[in-house]
């Protein structure tokens, strides 16, 4: 499909979902006030590889990404309850240990860029449209 949609009213605040788009998972974090303000926070010029957080959602609150490491391509983990998030409280990648942010972006180890951020368009409130 070459582009898939997704209802988002199921998604409380503080979880996630993985969903496949093109045969690639991407994932779509309903961010809390907490982990926006860490989103937001950053000093983007100590990124390794410098992005604001509002270059990489349309809305705050929702953070849809890739869900496909920059490194060598293993799906990082943190989608799912109880999986650890990594150090910087997005994603972990445990192929090589790559930590991702709250907006997706690489913080620690291998990887050299963010999570992709797929094209996506919000049709509603509670729906958007990927790819
Ligand atoms: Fe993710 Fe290597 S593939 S750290």
């Amino acid at each position: 499909l070459a582009s898939i949609e997704v209802d988002l009213s199921q998604i409380d605040v503080g979880s996630a979902v993985k969903v496949f788009w093109r045969g690639k998972p991407v994932f779509i974090r309903h961010r809390t006030a907490k982990e926006i303000e860490e989103a937001e926070d950053v000093d983007v010029a100590t990124l390794i590889d410098p992005q604001s957080d509002a270059d990489r959602v349309q809305k705050p609150e929702w953070l849809i990404v890739v869900g496909v490491c920059t490194h060598l391509g293993c799906i990082p983990v943190g989608t799912a309850e109880g999986e650890t998030r990594g150090e910087f409280d997005g994603w972990f990648c445990p192929c090589h240990g790559s930590h991702y942010d709250s907006s997706g972006r690489i913080r620690k180890g291998p990887a050299p860029q963010n999570l992709h951020v797929p094209a996506y368009e919000f049709l509603t409130d509670t729906t958007v449209r990927i790819g």
